[in-house]
């Protein structure tokens, strides 16, 4: 080992131009590695500006198939679909009719642009009129094992409507595994699944639950991850990969790096991060404010979740950079 050091070693002789310093660039960021989240409200007729989160709307569902032609002509090349259900019960039942609204608006996006990858968040909290991620027992409690056979409903359905990816975000243990037998029963073994494996009870989904009209009176700490554990979010990786991920997925983003980078060292799977309604909300209020600039910020953000060990990023930011906006 040679021990050399200042003077014979200098790193700055690297950084002395952009060419260089590009040329030793260890991480980029591209369209391929970025997944756009949109909203689809079947209850609005122009679109609906989501005040704490700038730049994003909810998209009527009529719109719906010329904003998808729209977002795919920017450069966008994958979305996860939201819906914002106007039919809501106790169980979310919309979610696994074949004309109900996920049915719709993925069979929809698939038509009007077959080859932007459709993926299908599997979750129950904008479909109940409780707010929660699954049923509830009597107690109020969300029932973990009720929960697994609706998701698995839910994933069909999805599946049958033309989804390219399910991404189960209920937090429900054995989730991954009901919706693999439930998949494979029906026939779509084919249908992979991005498991939100590792999901933080976190304050950052703050403006994500008024833009998804899906408040609730409570928390969902009995169910998704205390923001303090870092093994834990290991084992929930490790199980998910076990009962048939083909993808992980760690969630908030920016603050937990620590937990990318060990995850990144124990699985040989693709690995997703989410950068959350409340990243993209400090980002935004913080530049409007002359505090930050926007589009420095975002590409040092998506370059360091590509640093940590991430692939593929979701981000409210896709579309603006599809344009070469940011
Ligand atoms: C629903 C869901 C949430 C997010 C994605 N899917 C909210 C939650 O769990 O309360 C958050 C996304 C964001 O904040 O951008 N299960």
């Amino acid at each position: 080992m040679s021990q050399s050091s200042f003077p014979t070693v200098r790193l700055r002789r690297l950084r002395q131009t952009e060419s260089l310093r590009a040329l030793v660039r260890e991480t980029s960021v591209t369209m391929d590695d970025l997944i756009y989240p949109i909203f689809v409200d079947e209850g609005i007729d122009t679109p609906a500006p989501v005040s704490s989160m700038p730049g994003v709307f909810r998209i009527p569902e009529r719109d719906l198939a010329s904003e998808i032609k729209s977002i795919y002509a920017d450069g966008v090349k994958a979305v996860m679909l939201f819906g914002i259900s106007h039919h809501k019960d106790a169980t979310g039942s919309d979610t696994w009719k074949k004309d109900g609204l996920l049915a719709r608006m993925i069979k929809t996006t698939k038509d009007a642009a077959p080859d932007l990858v459709t993926i299908a968040d599997a979750c129950f909290c904008e479909y109940t009129d409780h707010g929660h991620c699954g049923v509830l027992t009597p107690e109020g409690r969300v029932d973990n094992d009720r929960t697994l056979s609706n998701l698995a409903k839910q994933a069909v359905c999805a599946a049958r409507a033309g989804a390219d990816i399910v991404a189960p975000s209920a937090m429900m243990d054995g989730q991954i595994k009901a919706i693999r037998e439930g998949l494979d029963e029906e026939g779509f073994e084919m249908t992979p699944i991005m498991a939100y494996s590792t999901k933080f009870a976190s304050a950052f989904y703050g403006p994500f639950r008024a833009a998804a009209g899906c408040e609730l009176k409570g928390d969902r700490k009995a169910y998704q991850m205390d923001p303090m554990n870092g093994r834990e979010a290991l084992r929930e990786s490790a199980l998910d990969e076990e009962e048939g991920a083909d993808f992980l997925m760690v969630k908030p983003g920016m603050p937990y790096l620590d937990i990318l980078a060990k995850l990144r060292a124990q699985t040989q799977l693709p690995l997703v991060v989410y950068q959350v309604s409340g990243e993209y909300a400090m980002i935004k209020f913080a530049a409007a404010a002359g505090a930050l600039d926007e589009k420095r910020i975002v590409q040092e953000s998506l370059g360091a979740f590509k640093r940590a060990g991430a692939d593929l990023i979701l981000t409210y930011f896709a579309r603006a950079i599809a344009r070469g906006e940011l």
